[in-house]
């Protein structure tokens, strides 16, 4: 038996959490699972959802769709952001294939709003301030487990804590773990596209830990890439027509060389993937590490193993999922990570919160490059 609350739901929906249920459930009930998403009759939510993979537009806004149930364990939040990132394209277009229909998205924080009774024996109450990675954040309310869930301090705002979930935390684990310590404070660190999203916090959290920072970015985003701390900063020139940067535009290696007295960077932190892996590896210095974290110029291309014994050097691809395997390592990253946000020691900038009904232009702003920060959709 579990006990559903939610007291900031609209009167109408309090006794079942789908409003549309046409037979009325009791307050303390057996939690069942809704025939999620397609039930007609539980329909009262609005979502920005995938019913077939495509561009943008294949993100249809529907006033009508079913609230989520709340499975043990779980808690319902009530969105106030969604984070749009990368990952959410990928799945929209097909490229990482999922079950059709779904929600978009993979990151949120509101308020609690329901809570199972095993998250509340785990102190979780409704009216906390939350923010999670789980399917589904396109939506005014969304089912997550207890265990997902990252409370946000006072002082730090649900848009800020939104925008840490994915590119905060991946930006910590980058600059804490994926290097395997083969870097240590006082040495060099290339981070490409620090005027992105991950790397300007990974930009930053590079110097937090001590090492010295070199940065890649483009002239159109030299404005907040210059605010970040590097010790070095590598402005290129624009690839004609686009906003991003074109990374021949500029002799990479050889100004790496040049700042590091010839001995190249310990690590290389590259999520621009294709456009960039000559760069990065050319970059390394003896018993360096490429850690390649993304591909938004598109997938590294295979190469030999042979090619890394010149500098004896090392190649990670890691993935935030495996760097937050459980849920303590989860919340101590997010605890480090709010904790230099309350301090001021980060500075994270959103860059648009589009409302949820323009799901399409969030898609196609985030595609376009346009954004120096975080994109988010506002939900009411
Ligand atoms: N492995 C993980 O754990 C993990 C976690 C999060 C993200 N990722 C991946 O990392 C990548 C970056 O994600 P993000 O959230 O940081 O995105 P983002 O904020 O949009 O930043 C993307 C960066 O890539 C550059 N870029 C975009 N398109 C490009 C192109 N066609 N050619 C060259 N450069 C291009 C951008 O350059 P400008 O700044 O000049 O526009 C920007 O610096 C994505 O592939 C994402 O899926 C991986």
């Amino acid at each position: 038996m579990y006990t559903y609350r939610y007291p900031d739901m609209p009167h109408h929906r309090r006794d079942a959490y789908s409003c549309g249920s046409k037979t009325k459930k009791s307050k303390t009930t057996t939690t069942t699972h809704a025939k999620y998403p397609d039930d007609k009759n539980d329909v009262c939510t609005q979502a920005a959802v995938v019913r077939e993979v495509g561009d943008a537009h294949a993100l249809k806004v529907e006033n009508d769709y079913p609230t989520p149930q709340m499975k043990p364990g779980q808690v319902i939040v009530k969105n106030e952001y969604a984070g749009v990132n990368f990952i959410d394209t990928y799945h929209r277009k097909g490229l990482y294939p999922r079950d059709l229909p779904f929600v978009g998205g993979q990151e949120g924080g509101g308020t609690v709003a329901a809570v199972s009774d095993e998250a509340a024996n785990e102190g979780i109450r409704v009216g906390d301030h939350v923010a999670y990675s789980v399917f589904g954040s396109y939506a005014q309310y969304t089912a997550v487990p207890a265990a997902k869930l990252l409370p946000v301090p006072e002082g730090v705002g649900l848009d800020v804590a939104t925008s840490c979930v994915v590119q905060g935390l991946t930006a910590h684990y980058l600059t804490t773990s994926a290097h395997a310590g083969l870097i240590r404070p006082g040495e060099w660190c290339l981070i490409h596209g620090v005027g992105g999203g991950t790397c300007q916090w990974a930009a930053q959290m590079a110097k937090l830990r001590g090492f010295k920072v070199i940065g890649t970015c483009s002239k159109g985003k030299a404005d907040v890439a210059s605010a970040l701390g590097c010790d070095e900063l590598i402005v290129l020139d624009e690839v004609p027509g686009a906003s991003y940067e074109d990374y021949e535009s500029a002799d990479i290696v050889t100004r790496v060389m040049e700042v590091t007295d010839g001995k190249g960077c310990k690590a290389v932190i590259d999520g621009i993937g294709k456009s960039t892996v000559d760069i990065s590896i050319n970059s390394l210095a003896h018993r360096g590490i490429f850690i390649s974290f993304g591909n938004a110029s598109g997938a590294v291309p295979a190469f030999p193993v042979l090619r890394l014994i010149g500098k004896s050097a090392y190649v990670t691809r890691p993935k935030l999922l495996d760097y937050t395997v459980d849920r303590a390592e989860l919340v101590s990253r997010a605890d480090e990570v709010f904790g230099w946000l309350k301090e001021g020691k980060l500075n994270v900038s959103v860059d648009r919160a589009f409302p949820l009904d323009q799901a399409a232009e969030g898609h196609i702003y985030l595609e376009a490059g346009k954004s120096k920060g975080k994109v988010l959709y506002k939900i009411d």
